[in-house]
């Protein structure tokens, strides 16, 4: 959830520190803190709200450090304040730790070593570990001995980076479920919880495994299991650079990304659309090919967006393929004790490749023995590691909260599956053809969305003041109303709701009056009189309609208060477009509140905690 960086090398380690949590901010933003080592003592600073307040701190210091570990926090146990921000340091303040994760036995724990007389200054879960890291070196003497024992009596999650006075040449870096990359430079290395706060340093990365331990000096670095067996490091190249992490002269990341999506969907489409052959070429999945021949049931699993973009694909799926596909929340799924064939495959769905939900439900269906495969953008991820192939969306780093271009590229990839799977049965080539050449017209008929912003900024405007939303929409649309609705709520504190449009007479109907704003996706298909039904039903009871309908569609002038356009496609790719004036009402309306669009309150781009 939150971020950590840890650098040692040659350089003034504040400044790295900072560079990196600003980088890292949008991963978690309740307070931020950090500890160096200045002339053999450890100096910590830390501070509740975002990491500018941290800096501030910073700039009346003079350090000379080279060494450290910074964190940018989402609280988990205990508020958001000076005290509960990280580094938590044991009872003699020698070691300090910062830490991503849960640790699930502190309450025990804690117990115990209070019995035994240590003391605790916060409400975390994390100042345990320190103390309980402190408590074995005051036995031990050996720092990388105390952490791994201390990590062999405790549960739960951790992304975790320690620092000693006791040991000042080192930093040791531990992951179990939170995930954690360690940078590789001459004479230099920088550790974090994403690669994104070390690619201006370097592109040499290791990706750290789940119970994997590295010890990091000054000019080299070990990898080991908890065990104390030696592992083998694979180097890995970043495909990745700075500029995607700019904002590029827009106001927020999430309209830069919003704006990205010509360019991210061609990304996604790049060598995989044959045209001539009217199919699909999907590299990634070459190894499972012949397991998508017998497959019986495909199972999507996601959180979030993901989530929504897994119901546009079932619907994909059994429409071009005729395979029976099953949407679960992965959260749901793992505790359920799901009933999983071994002629399944598994599919999950995540932006971050981090969910811990998404991940935790991966395991669960490999456990039980499904073949998992990943839709995954950030390279390198636990998700794309975990799986045992996958497709990259290649949508580049998505750094606002609220995920847009992920969620377009996912359904790009999503339909690209589709097709490769209904040609493996009934979809003959000229339908595949028709498909796929549209597929391919869907960024430029996007970029016309963008063109007609100023229209979606002046409907904003005019509702931005209602307090709840309906996103009513059918058949393939359905799931764009969800993703509405999720964008509206969470970056305008706006109360949203999705239905599929004929549920509303089942209940939703009676919040409908004269305030109530309901979004309609009202394009041109099979089901379009039904929703004009719908809208019908809606105005009788005088809520205000805003129509996103086909362009060129005269009747829906009649049904609409607001009327935004998109270009005609096939139904099926609709949700593509579909969702873009969505994405863009959700951003004005936060803008014209005041809220922080990239950083709504109370959530973390990449959620690992469960
Ligand atoms: C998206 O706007 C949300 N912030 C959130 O629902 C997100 O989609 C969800 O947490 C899943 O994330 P993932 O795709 O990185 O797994
Ligand atoms: N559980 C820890 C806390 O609440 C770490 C949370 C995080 O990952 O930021 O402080």
């Amino acid at each position: 959830m939150c971020g950590i960086i840890g650098y040692i090398g040659n350089r003034q380690v504040s400044n790295v520190l900072i560079n990196g949590l600003k980088r890292l901010e949008y991963r978690g933003y309740d307070s931020a803190g950090l500890c160096i080592l200045e002339n053999g003592n450890l100096e910590i600073l830390k501070k509740a709200g975002k990491v500018y307040e941290l800096e501030k701190l910073i700039n009346h210091q003079q350090y000379t450090s080279t060494i450290g570990i910074a964190h940018t926090r989402w609280a988990t146990h205990g508020e958001p304040n000076d005290i509960n921000a990280h580094p938590h340091t044991d009872c003699n303040s020698k070691i300090a730790i910062v830490h991503n994760g849960i640790i699930e036995n502190y309450f025990s724990i804690k117990k115990q070593l209070q019995a035994k007389g240590f003391t605790f200054k916060s409400e975390t879960d994390t100042e345990v570990l320190a103390v309980l890291i402190g408590a074995i070196y005051e036995k031990c003497q050996n720092l990388e001995i105390a952490v791994r024992t201390a990590l062999s009596e405790v549960t739960g999650t951790f992304g975790l980076l320690v620092l000693s006075s006791y040991e000042p040449d080192k930093i040791i870096a531990a992951r179990r479920g939170s995930p954690l990359v360690l940078g590789i430079s001459k004479n230099e290395f920088i550790i974090s919880s994403d690669a994104t706060a070390i690619i201006q340093y370097t592109s040499q990365v290791v990706y750290l495994s789940d119970n994997e331990i590295a010890i990091v000096t000054n000019n080299q670095f070990t990898t080991k299991t908890m065990n104390n067996q030696e592992t083998k490091s694979i180097i890995h190249k970043l495909d990745l650079n700075l500029e995607q992490l700019e904002k590029n002269g827009f106001e927020h990341f999430m309209l830069k990304e919003i704006y990205e999506q010509p360019n991210t969907l061609n990304d996604a489409f790049r060598g995989r659309l044959l045209v001539d052959e009217g199919t699909i070429k999907l590299g990634g999945l070459r190894s499972v090919y012949d397991k998508f021949r017998n497959v019986r049931r495909l199972i999507l699993t996601a959180c979030g967006t993901s989530w929504h973009s897994a119901l546009v694909g079932e619907y994909l799926i059994e429409h071009l393929a005729q395979i029976p596909v099953e949407v679960e929340y992965a959260s749901e799924f793992r505790y359920r004790n799901p009933i999983i064939y071994p002629d399944d495959i598994v599919i999950a769905i995540s932006q971050s490749g981090e969910t811990a939900d998404t991940l935790a439900a991966v395991n669960e269906a490999k456990n039980k023995g499904a073949t998992v495969l990943g839709i995954v953008n950030v390279v390198g991820s636990s998700i794309a590691r975990a799986t045992d192939a996958g497709i990259y969306i290649h949508a580049g780093p998505e750094i606002g909260v609220a995920s847009t271009k992920a969620f377009t590229s996912q359904l790009a990839v999503l339909t690209m599956l589709a097709i490769m799977l209904g040609r493996m049965r009934n979809l003959s080539a000229i339908e595949a053809k028709k498909i796929i050449n549209e597929l391919a017209n869907i960024p430029d008929k996007l970029k016309k969305i963008l063109e007609n912003a100023e229209h979606i900024k002046a409907i904003a405007k005019k509702y931005c003041k209602s307090s709840n939303f309906l996103y009513l929409g059918r058949g393939y649309n359905f799931p764009v109303a969800l993703e509405g609705a999720l964008k509206l709520k969470e970056i305008s504190y706006i109360h949203a709701e999705g239905y599929p449009a004929a549920e509303m007479k089942h209940g939703p109907i009676a919040l409908i009056d004269e305030n109530m704003p309901v979004v309609f996706i009202a394009t041109q298909d099979e089901i379009y009189e039904k929703i004009l039904s719908n809208i019908e039903e809606v105005r009788a009871r005088k809520g205000k309609v805003i129509a996103i309908a086909t362009e060129e569609d005269e009747v829906i002038k009649n049904y609409a208060n607001e009327l935004i356009y998109i270009p005609k496609t096939l139904p099926m790719l609709t949700p593509i477009l579909a969702v873009v004036p969505l994405q863009l009402m959700a951003y004005y309306i936060s803008v014209e509140l005041g809220c922080n669009v990239d950083q709504p309150r109370n959530l973390a781009k990449s959620v690992t905690v469960e």
